[in-house]
């Protein structure tokens, strides 16, 4: 195994898919807080159903877009983090640990999401969705830093 220093660098496409990775969490959240804040909304919960909104796939209604688009995004996100996890090769090891522990993060989120709906926005479930979406990030930047980016300047 490679020793601390003296690994080679990731390729190029690894340190941008761990980028986006987190591009795409920090947007999930974004609109997450965006749809906390009640703005559309008026507060509670307008898509009851899971794992679509009853429009299914097709065109949402204007009073439960938000939460659609908080879905479809963070699906997005999911696929994209499993992915980083799956791309960082095992001799990065700190980059994998942190990009396979964001991986469980956001297996763990999407059941806080679904949680979140069934239990109506249950304060506790909302609070822990929400922190855990900030881990998710923490650990997302931390495999896109330890993916070796700081090395090349
Ligand atoms: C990558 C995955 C996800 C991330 C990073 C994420 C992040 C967030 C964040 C940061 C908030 C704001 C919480 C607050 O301000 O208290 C939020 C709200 C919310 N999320 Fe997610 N989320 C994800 C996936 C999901 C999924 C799959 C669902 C399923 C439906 C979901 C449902 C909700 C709902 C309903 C709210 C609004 C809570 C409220 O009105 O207070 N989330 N999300």
């Amino acid at each position: 195994m490679a020793q601390e220093g003296s690994e080679p660098e990731l390729k190029k496409p690894v340190i941008v898919l761990a980028f986006i990775s987190i591009g795409l969490v920090y947007s999930t959240m974004l609109i997450g807080v965006f749809l906390s804040s009640g703005s559309l909304t008026k507060k509670g919960i307008a898509c009851t159903e899971w794992p679509l909104c009853p429009n299914g796939f097709g065109a949402p209604e204007d009073h439960y877009l938000m939460e659609y688009v908080h879905r479809v995004v963070a699906a997005v996100t999911a696929a994209v983090v499993y992915a980083t996890a799956v791309a960082v090769p095992l001799w990065a090891r700190r980059a994998k640990k942190a990009a396979v522990i964001a991986a469980a993060i956001v297996s763990a989120q999407v059941i806080l999401g679904l949680l979140t709906v069934l239990t109506t926005l249950h304060p506790l479930v909302v609070a822990t969705h929400l922190s855990t979406g900030i881990t998710l990030f923490a650990f997302g930047l931390l495999a896109f830093w330890w993916a070796g980016i700081w090395k090349r300047h």
